[in-house]
Parts: C-alpha cells; structure tokens; sequence
C-alpha cells in the first residue's frame, strides 16, 4: 500500500433515478441522498489518512432544472446545514464550500457563512460542499483574481486563487454508472484516480466505499514518470 489517500472528491449522482425507479418523486432521492452525505462524511472522519472530503451537490448547471426542483434542493441545503451542526461538532469537521454562492438567497448565504464560522476550529476533516460549482467559473474567477492582484499568470498563482486552499484530489468516485466530469474539479483531478460505481448515490454505503479505497491502493500512481 504505497499510495496515500489524504484528499477524496465524490460526484454524488443518481438521487432522481433511484427514486424514479421505487415510483418515488425525485426529490425523495434528493432527501435520502441527503442523509447519506452524514454517513459518507462520518466513515471519512474515521479514516486515518482523509484530510479533505469534496462533495458535489450543486452545479454551475444544475439551475437548468425545474425551478420546482431547484426550489426544493436550496431548501433541503438549508435544513441539512440546520440538522447537521451537531454531526459537524460531534466528529470535529469543518465545513467549507467551493462555488459562487453569491447567486443563492440571502438566507441560504446566511446558513452558509454560520456554519462555516461556527465549524472553522474544526481540525479533524473538511467537508467542502461544491455548491453552484463549475470547474470552468472557479478557474475564470481565479485567472481574474490573478490579473487584479497584478500577479503573473502562472500554476502556482492560479492554484492559490481558487476557491479553496489548492490540493489535488488523490481519488474522485462518480456515483450512477455515468462516467464523467460535469465541469467538476477539473483542475484539482489532473492527476486523480477514478472510480465509477453504478450504485446510485441514495444507495452509496461507507462499506461500498470502503472496498473503493481499497482498491485505490492498489492502483499504481505514476505521476508521469516511472513505477
Ligand atoms: C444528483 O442526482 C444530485 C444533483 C445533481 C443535485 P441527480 O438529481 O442528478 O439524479 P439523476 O442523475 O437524475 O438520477
Ligand atoms: C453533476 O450531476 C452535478 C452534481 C452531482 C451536483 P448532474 O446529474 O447534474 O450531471 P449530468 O447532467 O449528468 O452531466
Ligand atoms: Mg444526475
């Protein structure tokens, strides 16, 4: 076991057809996805060597959707952020998000900001909630950020202007049997595993997670040179 799992991204995929397929409203998946993120995030509390857990759980993309639908997630972000004060405290995580969350109410700013204010001495984990995220805005906004700093334009500037202090994902799982990116972390997983499962993310189990990192150190990382 050579590689070192210290930060894990997971696109959480699959709410609307696993509850499509009970016969349930989509947004019966999103609430039961919702408590599966309290799960995942206390197994990653756990784990010796997990320092930063990336969640995706609103995209840049994602207001194409029914406004219903939307209505509903930014109101079920609010309630989980409420609820999930105590999971935060109990396991010693600090909560953070990457995102333009500028475009979200001012209620739901509000929520936001307290939780992360009431969590920032956290040391054990970080959960960072990718929320209105694209990988393409956080890089744009980040460029800018290095033009008005008059900086020059390089690796180390544009990492450091990102949403949050830079760190390569070691390991990014997508969720549903859909293998790809959604303009997630695409500068952050340049040199990323990958994983893809077809669980939907309702169904996603710290042991099916579990058996992921195992696998992960198994994988034989290169970097571009030689093993
Ligand atoms: C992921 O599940 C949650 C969000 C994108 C908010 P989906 O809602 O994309 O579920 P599917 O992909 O339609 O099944
Ligand atoms: C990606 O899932 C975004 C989140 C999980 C939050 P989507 O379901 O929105 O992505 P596409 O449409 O399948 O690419
Ligand atoms: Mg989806």
């Amino acid at each position: 076991m050579n590689n070192e799992l210290k930060h894990l991204a997971i696109i959480m995929d699959g709410n609307g057809r696993w509850a499509k397929e009970k016969g349930l409203a989509r947004t019966k998946g999103h609430e039961r996805g919702a408590e599966v993120i309290r799960d995942i995030t206390e197994y990653c509390s756990n784990h010796p060597s997990i320092q930063t857990l990336t969640l995706y759980a609103f995209s840049t993309e994602n207001w194409k959707r029914p406004k219903l639908e939307v209505d509903f997630l930014m109101r079920l972000l609010d309630k989980y952020l409420a609820n999930e004060l105590e999971t935060y405290h109990k396991h010693n995580v600090r909560f953070e998000t990457i995102g333009d969350i500028s475009k979200f109410s001012a209620s739901l700013q509000k929520r936001i900001e307290l939780t992360k204010e009431a969590t920032k001495n956290h040391t054990n984990i970080a959960q960072i909630l990718a929320l209105n995220y694209g990988s393409r805005d956080e890089i744009t906004r980040a460029v800018n950020k290095v033009l008005e700093a008059n900086l020059a334009i390089t690796e180390e500037n544009i990492s450091k202007m990102l949403d949050t202090p830079y760190s390569d994902i070691d390991l990014l799982i997508r969720t549903s049997g859909e293998q790809r990116l959604s303009n997630f972390l695409l500068w952050q997983a340049s040199y990323s595993e990958f994983y893809f499962t077809a669980t939907y993310w309702p169904d996603f189990t710290p042991h099916e997670l579990d058996d992921i990192i195992a696998k992960f150190y198994d994988r034989d990382r290169t970097f571009g040179g030689l093993s």
